[in-house]
Protein backbone atom coordinates (compact mmCIF):
# COMPACT_ATOMS: atom_id res chain seq x y z
CA UNK A 1 0.00 0.00 0.00
CA UNK A 2 1.48 3.63 -0.54
CA UNK A 3 2.76 5.61 2.39
CA UNK A 4 0.92 8.58 2.94
CA UNK A 5 0.69 11.75 5.40
CA UNK A 6 -1.98 11.00 8.12
CA UNK A 7 -2.62 14.40 10.04
CA UNK A 8 -4.78 14.13 13.39
CA UNK A 9 -6.27 17.14 14.93
CA UNK A 10 -8.74 17.49 17.96
CA UNK A 11 -9.69 18.77 21.40
CA UNK A 12 -7.63 17.83 24.51
CA UNK A 13 -8.17 14.03 25.51
CA UNK A 14 -9.92 13.22 22.26
CA UNK A 15 -7.93 10.36 22.31
CA UNK A 16 -5.60 11.27 19.34
CA UNK A 17 -2.26 10.12 20.60
CA UNK A 18 -3.67 6.82 21.78
CA UNK A 19 -5.31 6.51 18.42
CA UNK A 20 -2.04 7.73 16.09
CA UNK A 21 0.51 5.58 18.09
CA UNK A 22 -1.56 2.25 17.22
CA UNK A 23 -1.98 3.46 13.44
CA UNK A 24 1.84 4.34 13.29
CA UNK A 25 2.40 0.73 14.81
CA UNK A 26 0.18 -1.14 12.54
CA UNK A 27 0.85 0.81 9.36
CA UNK A 28 5.09 1.08 10.60
CA UNK A 29 4.68 5.11 10.03
CA UNK A 30 6.55 7.53 11.77
CA UNK A 31 4.54 9.00 14.70
CA UNK A 32 4.91 12.74 15.81
CA UNK A 33 3.23 13.82 19.26
CA UNK A 34 3.02 17.56 18.31
CA UNK A 35 1.57 18.41 21.78
CA UNK A 36 4.63 16.70 23.24
CA UNK A 37 6.38 19.07 21.75
CA UNK A 38 4.59 22.22 23.49
CA UNK A 39 4.58 20.61 26.94
CA UNK A 40 8.37 20.10 26.58
CA UNK A 41 8.68 23.58 26.53
CA UNK A 42 6.22 24.37 28.83
CA UNK A 43 8.00 21.99 31.86
CA UNK A 44 11.70 23.69 30.73
CA UNK A 45 9.78 27.34 31.69
CA UNK A 46 8.67 26.02 34.89
CA UNK A 47 11.59 24.39 35.81
CA UNK A 48 13.90 27.40 35.39
CA UNK A 49 11.03 29.41 36.63
CA UNK A 50 10.50 31.80 33.32
CA UNK A 51 8.04 34.26 33.66
CA UNK A 52 5.17 32.80 31.10
CA UNK A 53 3.41 35.94 30.74
CA UNK A 54 6.57 37.61 29.24
CA UNK A 55 6.13 36.35 25.60
CA UNK A 56 9.66 37.53 24.55
CA UNK A 57 11.62 36.09 27.23
CA UNK A 58 9.68 32.66 26.57
CA UNK A 59 9.99 32.97 22.90
CA UNK A 60 13.71 33.46 23.22
CA UNK A 61 14.11 30.66 25.80
CA UNK A 62 12.00 27.56 23.98
CA UNK A 63 14.89 28.09 21.31
CA UNK A 64 17.62 27.15 23.45
CA UNK A 65 15.84 24.01 23.94
CA UNK A 66 16.52 20.59 22.57
CA UNK A 67 13.40 17.72 22.19
CA UNK A 68 14.28 14.42 20.65
CA UNK A 69 11.95 11.62 20.27
CA UNK A 70 13.16 8.08 20.65
CA UNK A 71 11.52 4.78 20.20
CA UNK A 72 12.74 1.55 22.26
CA UNK A 73 11.04 -1.75 22.04
CA UNK A 74 8.02 0.09 19.88
CA UNK A 75 7.72 2.55 23.13
CA UNK A 76 8.48 6.47 22.20
CA UNK A 77 9.96 8.47 24.61
CA UNK A 78 10.58 12.47 24.50
CA UNK A 79 14.09 13.60 25.53
CA UNK A 80 14.31 17.62 26.74
CA UNK A 81 18.45 18.56 26.24
CA UNK A 82 18.95 14.71 27.01
CA UNK A 83 16.83 14.02 29.85
CA UNK A 84 13.99 11.63 29.66
CA UNK A 85 10.61 13.90 30.22
CA UNK A 86 7.86 11.21 29.01
CA UNK A 87 6.58 11.37 31.94
CA UNK A 88 7.21 14.95 33.81
CA UNK A 89 5.32 16.56 30.59
CA UNK A 90 1.88 14.74 31.89
CA UNK A 91 1.81 16.41 35.31
CA UNK A 92 -1.08 18.98 35.85
CA UNK A 93 1.61 21.65 36.46
CA UNK A 94 2.43 21.38 32.74
CA UNK A 95 -1.25 20.97 31.34
CA UNK A 96 -2.43 23.73 33.33
CA UNK A 97 0.19 26.22 31.89
CA UNK A 98 0.55 24.69 28.16
CA UNK A 99 -2.15 26.22 26.46
CA UNK A 100 -0.78 30.05 27.19
CA UNK A 101 2.55 29.13 25.93
CA UNK A 102 1.43 27.86 22.99
CA UNK A 103 -0.91 30.67 21.84
CA UNK A 104 2.57 32.53 21.43
CA UNK A 105 3.31 33.22 17.97
CA UNK A 106 6.71 32.89 18.17
CA UNK A 107 6.57 29.81 20.13
CA UNK A 108 4.13 28.41 17.42
CA UNK A 109 6.34 29.25 14.46
CA UNK A 110 9.83 28.31 16.09
CA UNK A 111 7.86 24.50 17.08
CA UNK A 112 6.51 24.21 13.46
CA UNK A 113 9.68 24.67 12.12
CA UNK A 114 10.63 22.37 14.00
CA UNK A 115 7.58 19.57 13.21
CA UNK A 116 7.68 20.20 9.55
CA UNK A 117 11.44 19.08 9.41
CA UNK A 118 9.69 15.34 9.95
CA UNK A 119 7.85 15.17 7.08
CA UNK A 120 8.54 13.01 4.31
CA UNK A 121 6.84 12.10 1.37
CA UNK A 122 4.94 9.47 3.07
CA UNK A 123 4.73 7.16 6.06
CA UNK A 124 3.97 10.23 8.60
CA UNK A 125 1.18 10.83 11.08
CA UNK A 126 1.43 13.68 13.27
CA UNK A 127 -1.47 14.56 15.84
CA UNK A 128 -2.52 18.29 17.68
CA UNK A 129 -4.70 21.31 16.81
CA UNK A 130 -2.94 22.60 13.96
CA UNK A 131 -1.22 20.24 11.91
CA UNK A 132 -4.13 19.63 8.99
CA UNK A 133 -4.19 23.58 9.01
CA UNK A 134 -0.64 25.15 9.32
CA UNK A 135 2.11 22.12 10.15
CA UNK A 136 0.58 19.50 7.20
CA UNK A 137 -1.88 20.62 4.75
CA UNK A 138 -0.69 18.73 2.08
CA UNK A 139 -1.57 15.44 4.19
CA UNK A 140 -3.23 13.16 1.76
CA UNK A 141 -5.70 11.90 5.23
CA UNK A 142 -6.80 14.76 7.38
CA UNK A 143 -8.93 13.05 10.82
CA UNK A 144 -10.69 15.82 13.15
CA UNK A 145 -11.68 13.95 16.42
CA UNK A 146 -14.01 15.06 18.77
CA UNK A 147 -15.59 13.54 21.70
CA UNK A 148 -18.29 15.15 24.45
CA UNK A 149 -16.13 17.18 27.41
CA UNK A 150 -17.27 14.67 30.00
CA UNK A 151 -16.17 11.52 28.09
CA UNK A 152 -12.96 13.09 27.50
CA UNK A 153 -12.76 13.67 31.44
CA UNK A 154 -13.57 10.66 31.95
CA UNK A 155 -11.12 9.32 30.21
CA UNK A 156 -8.48 11.47 31.48
CA UNK A 157 -9.52 10.63 34.97
CA UNK A 158 -8.83 6.76 34.19
CA UNK A 159 -5.36 7.83 33.31
CA UNK A 160 -4.72 9.39 36.27
CA UNK A 161 -6.01 6.23 38.32
CA UNK A 162 -3.87 4.47 36.60
CA UNK A 163 -0.91 6.57 37.83
CA UNK A 164 -1.97 6.05 41.25
CA UNK A 165 -3.21 9.78 41.14
CA UNK A 166 -6.61 10.61 42.49
CA UNK A 167 -5.89 14.14 43.53
CA UNK A 168 -8.23 15.74 40.52
CA UNK A 169 -12.29 14.50 40.20
CA UNK A 170 -14.04 14.29 36.94
CA UNK A 171 -15.47 17.29 37.38
CA UNK A 172 -12.43 19.33 38.14
CA UNK A 173 -11.05 17.42 35.21
CA UNK A 174 -13.40 18.29 32.71
CA UNK A 175 -13.43 21.93 34.00
CA UNK A 176 -9.62 22.03 32.76
CA UNK A 177 -10.49 20.65 29.54
CA UNK A 178 -13.33 23.26 29.20
CA UNK A 179 -11.16 26.04 29.42
CA UNK A 180 -7.75 24.39 27.30
CA UNK A 181 -10.57 23.75 24.63
CA UNK A 182 -11.64 27.53 24.87
CA UNK A 183 -8.16 28.76 24.63
CA UNK A 184 -6.93 26.70 22.02
CA UNK A 185 -9.96 27.42 19.73
CA UNK A 186 -10.00 31.08 20.21
CA UNK A 187 -5.94 31.87 20.37
CA UNK A 188 -5.33 34.23 17.58
CA UNK A 189 -2.30 32.26 16.46
CA UNK A 190 -3.66 29.08 14.32
CA UNK A 191 -6.87 27.97 16.62
CA UNK A 192 -7.90 24.63 17.00
CA UNK A 193 -10.02 24.12 13.79
CA UNK A 194 -10.88 21.56 11.52
CA UNK A 195 -9.71 22.18 8.17
CA UNK A 196 -12.12 21.84 5.02
CA UNK A 197 -11.17 18.68 3.76
CA UNK A 198 -10.93 16.72 7.53
CA UNK A 199 -13.18 14.13 7.87
CA UNK A 200 -14.41 14.55 11.61
CA UNK A 201 -14.86 11.36 13.83
CA UNK A 202 -17.25 11.58 17.19
CA UNK A 203 -15.62 9.40 19.47
CA UNK A 204 -17.58 9.61 22.27
CA UNK A 205 -19.21 6.50 21.62
CA UNK A 206 -16.60 4.63 19.87
CA UNK A 207 -13.63 2.45 21.98
CA UNK A 208 -9.41 2.84 20.32
CA UNK A 209 -10.35 -0.30 18.13
CA UNK A 210 -13.27 1.19 16.44
CA UNK A 211 -12.13 4.58 15.96
CA UNK A 212 -8.84 3.09 14.53
CA UNK A 213 -10.68 0.72 11.90
CA UNK A 214 -12.34 3.54 10.96
CA UNK A 215 -9.23 5.47 9.97
CA UNK A 216 -8.03 2.15 8.67
CA UNK A 217 -10.78 2.24 6.45
CA UNK A 218 -10.56 5.83 4.78
CA UNK A 219 -6.65 4.62 3.75
O1 LIG B 1 -2.42 17.24 22.74
P1 LIG B 1 -1.92 17.78 24.07
O2 LIG B 1 -2.99 17.87 25.11
O3 LIG B 1 -0.71 17.05 24.57
O4 LIG B 1 -1.47 19.28 23.74
C1 LIG B 1 -0.99 20.14 24.74
C2 LIG B 1 -1.28 21.59 24.35
O5 LIG B 1 -0.46 21.99 23.27
C3 LIG B 1 -2.72 21.90 23.97
O6 LIG B 1 -3.40 22.53 25.03
C4 LIG B 1 -2.60 22.84 22.79
C5 LIG B 1 -1.18 22.79 22.35
N1 LIG B 1 -0.98 22.26 21.01
C6 LIG B 1 -1.05 23.15 19.97
O7 LIG B 1 -1.36 24.31 20.19
N2 LIG B 1 -0.77 22.74 18.72
C7 LIG B 1 -0.45 21.46 18.46
N3 LIG B 1 -0.15 21.08 17.21
C8 LIG B 1 -0.40 20.52 19.52
C9 LIG B 1 -0.68 20.95 20.79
Amino acid sequence: MKKIRIAIDGPASSGKSTVAKQLAQKLQYVYLDTGAMYRCMTLSLLEHHVDLTDETLVSEWIKKQKIEFITHDNQQSVLLNGENVTLAIREARVSKHVSLISSYKHVREELVRQQRAYIQQGGIIMDGRDIGTVVMPEAELKIFMVASAYERAKRRYQEHVQRGDYTQSVEEIQRQIEKRDYIDSTRLESPLTKANDAIEIDTTELNINQVVEKIMSYL
